[in-house]
């Protein structure tokens, strides 16, 4: 039974994209337009639909992978052959494959034995055999996409973890309430609904798997960035998103590598790396004393925005505008202004502030991390965004 099983992933709704699509839309393009954390590409879209050349980078092979999908033309009825044949081949096949994920090593396989059970890890090998084997690299990619969606799923899907999309998985079934064979003919039609969407334009869409502390572009690039960077204590989308991608050639260890680099993971720096000179991060907590038990941390969260945004401004030519959008964040149950500290960082690396706007959040559409603490004020503080436009001189 398939009613109530909720799937999230991929093409999540993402936070603030109605903000970054208005701002779009009133500016005459072609413009080249940039978001350097562009997570599942909910920006890029609406530069496109705009009219605007877009770029964007993420360091989540996952995050790339949909984006890609989303906003690459691609023929819906070659995509939807391949499909099928895809699935011919993993019924046919799957009995016969190992149940782990192709040149993988000793890590990744005790992975998948504790949060697969033999059958759904022999479906997945045989339908990733399978997938190898179609011609157009776009189809391969968009049917990725849709085997990925049986992975990471609010409720159940064919792992023995629950909820591996929002919260720390659990292992609840011995063996899991699907199939790969069941759930992947309704994800197909889904990804077949998000290819006919995507648009149709002479602009250019280009989509990069790479580090936004180290943007791979010349300076003076970008006419407009767009961006909403992760919060201290970011949803954690590395540890959902190694279920699907252990299968698509990524290594557990691997994967743990480029978690911990990524920005809003709760890693401290070893050394202070030239931050908490210029910064003292407790002026924007508002708990006393828990930035410092807390710094490294902070530092290194501080230390990571700062790189981010003198990137942002790097790559912006001059007259060009960046908005970023954040939210005060908490940090181990203290609230932590991250709007002030974006504005510090941002006035220092030679953006100027444009403009600043306070708005309450609709809490329904948004992705807010986990509460750390059932305080009701910090909640209510949680629940507004601030967008803050800045402008290269
Ligand atoms: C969609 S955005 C922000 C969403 C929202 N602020 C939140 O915390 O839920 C987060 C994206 O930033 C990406 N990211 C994290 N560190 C990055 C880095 N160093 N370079 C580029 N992207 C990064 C993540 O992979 C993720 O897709």
């Amino acid at each position: 039974m398939l009613a109530g099983r909720q799937t999230v992933h991929p093409f999540p709704a993402r936070m603030a994209p109605p903000v970054m699509a208005k701002k779009l839309m009133s500016l005459r393009g072609p413009l080249e337009v940039l978001d350097p954390m562009m997570g599942s590409g909910t920006t890029l879209l609406a530069g496109l639909r705009a009219g605007h050349h877009v770029t964007g980078v993420d360091t989540d092979p996952l995050a790339v992978m949909i984006a890609n999908v989303a906003g690459t033309p691609i023929d819906v009825t070659l995509f939807e052959r391949r499909a099928a044949e895809v699935m011919a081949r993993v019924e046919a096949s799957w009995k016969d494959v190992p149940p782990w994920p192709r040149a993988s090593d000793m890590e990744t396989r005790t992975f998948v034995e504790y949060w697969f059970d033999e059958n759904s890890a022999r479906q997945l090998r045989a339908v990733t055999n399978a997938i190898g084997e179609v011609e157009e690299h776009s189809v391969r990619r968009a049917i990725a996409c849709a085997v990925s969606r049986t992975i990471i799923v609010k409720d159940a899907g064919v792992s023995r973890a629950r909820d591996v999309a929002h919260s720390r998985p659990h292992r609840t079934y011995n063996v899991p309430p699907y199939r790969l064979v069941e759930l992947l003919p309704r994800s197909v039609r889904h990804v077949s609904r998000v290819l006919r969407k995507v648009p149709r334009v002479n602009t250019r869409f280009q989509v990069h798997e790479a580090d936004a502390r180290e943007l791979p572009f010349a300076e003076n690039r970008f006419d407009i960035v767009l961006t909403s960077p992760p919060y201290g204590s970011a949803i954690d989308y590395m540890r959902a998103h190694k279920f699907s991608l252990i299968w698509f050639g990524h290594s557990i260890g691997q994967l743990r590598r480029l978690r911990g680099g990524n920005i809003g993971t709760e890693r401290g720096t070893e050394s202070a790396e030239g931050v908490s000179q210029a910064l003292e991060v407790d002026r924007f907590c508002d708990v006393h004393g828990i930035a410092q038990r807390y710094s490294s941390i902070l530092n290194r969260y501080a230390g990571d925005l700062r790189r981010v945004i003198s990137e942002i401004q790097r790559v912006l030519r001059p007259g060009g505008a960046a908005t970023v959008v954040v939210a005060p964040t908490t940090i181990r149950g203290a609230t932590f202004d991250l709007p002030a500290l974006v504005q510090e960082l941002a006035q220092a690396s030679g953006l100027s502030l444009k403009a600043r706007l306070d708005r309450p959040l609709d809490s329904t559409r948004r992705a807010l991390p986990p509460p750390r603490t059932g305080h009701a004020a910090l909640d209510t503080r949680m629940r507004f965004e601030t967008i803050l436009d800045f402008i290269k001189a």
